[in-house]
């Protein structure tokens, strides 16, 4: 297992490409599973849950193939519905394979995804949303099996104690365009990425109102041809590095950047003292002065986004003043404060929230990743601390983040990465 060795107290200096969003990727790449033919995504992230969806797909009979910058997809065995635990164990967002199995293939036998280190994470509205389209669905020996001959539109509310669900809107979105008639999904996701999904199968021949919107139509088709598509670029990403330039104090040129995208974040990056100006394709991140504290409360989108609270409490642990960061999308997504703690970090749990009281300095320690944005929230932190902090099982970064090390050292940064010898 490797680990990150960071030298922290060297501001960010420099441009940065921000790669294409991986929470696009994946459910693409599993809506890909819908067409007849051939499909391209064009410009994919070099990512671990990449390729692990990737290993998924070839086990389904779809193998992925690389050429030059594209993923090719092609379709040789319709008789494989199954996702196994071993792999949907490693990554929840194989689940994204269940809506587009069933329609296409009219059978899906699909591991049940558990809990994680951000807390418990049903599917049921991706259940109910099947089942509302006719799916026959039963929970067996751990395994989700589904079946339909050919499912039916219908009309469905798909919102949560928690707001609506990306992935399940997507599942339902990806069963619902080869349904037999018209589908309307009621408190649809409104993510920039469900977008992107409903663009892509709108390239492949399907029929979707309402795209961006909670309020989806789509009107059943009976096949699905091939596409090429670039998905769009990776918000959370660019809201990391903006957050690595903010903290450092640095002037970072992020490049390939969607600010329309970003509009909760860049808001708060303001209020917090950070300078974030338009460029042709992205933005300049910049900061005056000293951090000033503020509250965040993360929403479904266009709200503030879950996948950057953590990133941001590093930002407050050391601003001026006491934040208050509340989650009402994943209210246990709290295991980087005791982390942060152990680099000085001044932050208590109450409730669903966490008070963050500003401190001057963080001070370098050994951490531990528990998840991707966690161990983000954790290597933002080692590059401002004094000293030397240590990011333990990074393996949950390179899901997420590409060549970490290499592009945070190419602003300046000092981060190696070292094999964890400890136990
Ligand atoms: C997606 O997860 C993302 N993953 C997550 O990104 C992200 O944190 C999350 O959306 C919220 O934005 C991918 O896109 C692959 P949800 P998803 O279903 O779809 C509750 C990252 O770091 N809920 O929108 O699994 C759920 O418990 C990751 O890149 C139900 O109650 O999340 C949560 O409270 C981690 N029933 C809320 O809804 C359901 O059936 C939103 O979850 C489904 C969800």
């Amino acid at each position: 297992m490797d680990k990150l060795v960071i030298e922290g107290g060297y501001p960010l200096t420099g441009r940065i490409r921000i790669g294409n969003a991986k929470n696009s990727v994946l459910p693409l790449m599993a809506a890909s599973l819908l067409s007849d033919g051939e499909v391209r995504i064009l410009d994919a992230p070099k990512l671990r849950d990449v390729g692990t969806m990737a290993e998924l797909l070839g086990t389904l009979g779809s193998p992925v193939a690389e050429e030059d910058d594209a993923l090719v997809i092609r379709h040789e065995d319709l008789d494989r519905v199954e996702a196994p635990y071993e792999v949907v164990r490693r990554m929840r967002a194989s689940i994204c394979v269940l809506g587009p199995l069933l329609a296409r293939r009219g059978r899906a036998r699909v591991s049940f995804p558990g809990g994680c280190a951000i807390g418990p994470r049903p599917i049921d509205l991706h259940l109910k949303g099947l089942r509302a389209l006719g799916a026959a669905i039963d929970i067996q020996g751990g395994y989700i099996e589904a079946k339909a001959v050919r499912l039916r539109g219908a009309e469905m509310y798909l919102g949560g104690p928690f707001g609506s669900t990306v992935t399940g809107t997507a599942n339902v979105l990806c069963a619902a365009v080869l349904a037999e008639g018209t589908t309307v999904i009621e408190g649809a996701a409104c993510e920039p990425e469900v977008g992107d999904l409903a663009r892509f199968l709108c390239a492949m021949g399907a029929e979707i109102d309402g795209i961006g919107t909670p309020r989806l139509v789509i009107r059943g088709v009976s096949r699905l041809e091939g596409a090429t598509y670039r998905p769009i670029s990776d918000r959370i990403e660019a809201g990391t590095f903006m957050v690595a330039a903010a903290v450092t104090g640095g002037d970072v040129t992020l490049e390939n950047v969607r600010l329309d995208h970003l509009r909760a974040v860049v808001d708060k990056l303001e209020e917090i003292g950070v300078v974030v100006e338009r460029t042709e394709t992205g933005c300049r991140v910049t900061r005056r002065g000293d951090l000033r504290s503020s509250d965040i409360t993360t929403l479904p989108y266009p709200g503030f986004p879950t996948d950057l609270q953590a990133q941001f409490t590093a930002l407050l642990s050391l601003a001026d003043g006491v934040s208050v960061v509340t989650e009402k999308v994943y209210p246990e997504r709290y295991m980087h404060i005791a982390e942060l703690a152990r680099m000085r970090a001044h932050i208590r749990k109450v409730g669903p929230s966490g008070v963050v009281v500003g401190v001057d300095e963080l001070s370098g320690a050994p951490v531990m990743a528990s998840d991707l944005r966690a161990s983000a929230a954790l290597v933002l932190a080692g590059l401002v601390a004094r000293g030397e902090t240590h990011v333990r099982r990074v393996y949950h970064i390179d899901r997420g983040y590409e060549r970490i090390e290499e592009r945070l050292t190419a602003l300046g940064a000092r981060v190696v990465r070292e094999e964890d010898d400890a136990p």
